[in-house]
């Protein structure tokens, strides 16, 4: 039998302009388009192997066997690779992250799309990036993301087919890098699934996706021209009109603990004083603190020694996914 095998390798992303809420949670069809940069030194690779005769997909994640709900999130989406591909062999996926254990980055981004990549090139399937990004956007919207290199931009769009996303600017056009103040590394939050599906119950979803567009050209202008300070304005706006979005929902959803706000505060007295930082946070209560490249140095060692803070991680802007042998 042929190699049906393929492995690949895909960096995490940190949204500068976040996604929150689907209006068609099956399709992950974004509620409003979004902005990213990739996060080099983060990654997830996974090796997929396409076998025939086998019943059952299979998932080994960091060297441990994967079932229940997790295998059949995979499994739902190898059945798209299946689809396309026109072919009814099973999968066994085997899949390391190499974040430092337990630091509570999310890893879904970097897993669906090394999938992906490594799963549609063992089907034999050789996909324009543009049907890369959509099949990656399947597994977890933000995956599709981690698809493109460099500084990433995924349109909304109108449907399925043009709802992808796709490189604004190369890795190397402004070095900027991310100092991941990890705050818990145990903390047990909602995973973005369920807490999409709450985004419409918050009165302040309607306001914020209506405003989204012009966030957009705010953070996408400010990248190309690289001016801190714009960037630094528009993305901290985001990330706090999502986690106000978050907290008003129904149930309400707090992601932030006490260092979170301890060190955002930092963010902004650092900002005053004339440093090149600015702090966006996710669906959990570690901050990402974006700063110039030449800077981060100096930005961590500020973070590690705020009280509460665990570790610090630096990842500058990362490339896109690829093949690995
Ligand atoms: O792709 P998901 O379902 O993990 O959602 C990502 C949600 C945020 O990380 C909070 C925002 C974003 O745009 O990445």
């Amino acid at each position: 039998m042929s190699d049906q095998s393929a492995t690949a390798v895909a960096c995490a992303n940190i949204a500068l302009i976040k996604y929150w809420g689907n209006r068609d949670a099956a399709q992950r069809l974004p509620a409003n388009g979004s902005i990213s940069m990739n996060l080099e030194g983060l990654f997830t690779r996974t090796r997929v192997a396409w076998r025939e005769g086998f019943k059952e997909d299979s998932l080994i994640i960091n060297g441990l066997p994967v079932r229940g709900t997790a295998l059949q999130r995979v499994s739902d989406f190898l059945a798209l690779v299946r689809n396309m591909a026109g072919m009814d062999w099973r999968a066994e996926v085997v899949s390391e992250n190499n974040f430092p254990a337990g630091t509570g980055i999310a890893s879904s981004a970097s897993a669906f799309a090394a999938l992906a990549l490594a799963a549609s090139i063992a089907a034999r399937l050789d996909l324009e990036p543009a049907a890369l990004s959509r099949l990656a956007r399947r597994g977890s919207g933000s995956a599709c993301r981690s698809i493109p290199g460099g500084f990433v931009e995924w349109q909304a769009g109108a449907g399925d087919e043009d709802s992808f996303a796709a490189s604004i600017a190369s890795p190397e056009h402004w070095e900027l890098a991310d100092c991941i103040a990890v705050v818990s590394a145990e903390y047990k939050t909602t995973g973005s699934t369920e807490g999409h599906a709450l985004a419409d119950t918050s009165p302040l979803q309607a306001g914020r996706v209506a405003d989204a567009p012009h966030r957009l050209d705010i953070c996408r202008r400010a990248l190309l021209s690289r001016d801190f300070d714009a960037l630094a304005g528009i993305v901290e706006l985001d990330s706090n009109l999502m986690h106000a979005v978050m907290m008003t929902s129904t149930p309400p959803l707090f992601y932030w603990q006490e260092s979170t706000l301890t060190v955002m505060r930092w963010v902004r007295e650092w900002r005053l004083g004339g440093l090149p930082v600015c702090y966006s946070i996710d669906a959990g209560p570690n901050v990402h603190v974006i700063t110039e490249r030449a800077a981060a140095g100096r930005v961590a060692d500020l973070l590690g020694a705020v009280p509460g803070i665990q570790k610090v991680l630096v990842a500058p802007v990362g490339g896109p996914a690829r093949l690995v042998k």
